[in-house]
């Protein structure tokens, strides 16, 4: 479980998104976009358009969160457009396996998304389509919202299912055994906040006004890497 830190370009200057990519190349892992569409959300960010444009200058892996209506329709252009992960919402899929095998035929990762209120185990035969969960920690549409900590359970749970299905083998493709999926945790994450995360399973974390906020974003990147390392090592 190797911890990963996504910077949420949400909060980043949309007139330099090329020189804001750049500001965290070297300290993120990834760089998270959010793509709203006003319906799903009551947000309107950005479209395919976009993260085409912004794909020719990104050095970081792209990691596309989609709060979207219809995402059996859109994902698949992401990842089809060099996306490195796509993440569409399970309260939106109509046909998630379709879906999240269209994501992967091209080499992208999949991600599926729950909101605060979604409970997981429904989807628990999902899990083998997915490489990663993202658990929102805020109700989806901004950024700058304040922590959920009725989250953190799900996030345990979530982490102990995986853990059971990767040491059992249980799913129905022979590759799963030993598999591992991801759990990022999106919204609300702060050096306050991330430590809980840690601690509760996560280990793929956005920030967006915590990098994006910050005079120096990769070095709040860098403590924010250092406070979940160090929770996460406490929780063994
Ligand atoms: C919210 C977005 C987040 C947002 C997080 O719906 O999915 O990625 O940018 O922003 P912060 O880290 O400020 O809560
Ligand atoms: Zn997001």
């Amino acid at each position: 479980m190797a911890v990963q830190i996504s910077p949420s370009i949400l909060s980043a200057d949309f007139a330099r998104l090329a020189d804001e990519a750049r500001a965290v190349e070297e300290a993120a892992d990834w760089l998270h976009v959010d793509v709203m569409d006003n319906h799903f959300v009551p947000n309107l960010t950005l479209g395919l358009p976009v993260v085409q444009a912004l794909l020719k200058h990104a050095v970081l892996p792209v990691d596309c969160h989609l709060m979207i209506e219809d995402p059996d329709r859109h994902a698949p252009a992401y990842a089809e457009a060099g996306a490195g992960n796509v993440t569409i919402h399970a309260e939106a899929v109509k046909a998630p396996v379709r879906t999240l095998r269209a994501i992967r035929a091209v080499g992208a990762r999949s991600g599926l998304a729950f909101n605060p209120g979604t409970a997981i185990e429904p989807y628990a035969d999902l899990l083998g389509e997915v490489d990663m969960v993202l658990l929102m920690t805020v109700e989806p549409g901004f950024g700058g919202q304040k922590f959920l900590d009725l989250v953190l359970p799900k996030i345990r749970r979530t982490r102990a299912m995986l853990t059971a299905r990767r040491a059992s083998g249980s799913a129905a493709s022979p590759g799963e055994r030993g598999r591992d999926v991801w759990v990022q945790v999106d919204g609300g994450v702060s050096d306050e906040t991330i430590e809980r995360c840690a601690e509760a399973g996560a280990d793929v974390f956005v920030a967006g006004s915590a990098v994006y906020g910050a005079t120096d974003p990769a070095a709040a990147i860098d403590a924010l890497r250092a406070a979940a390392i160090e929770a996460q090592a406490r929780r063994t």
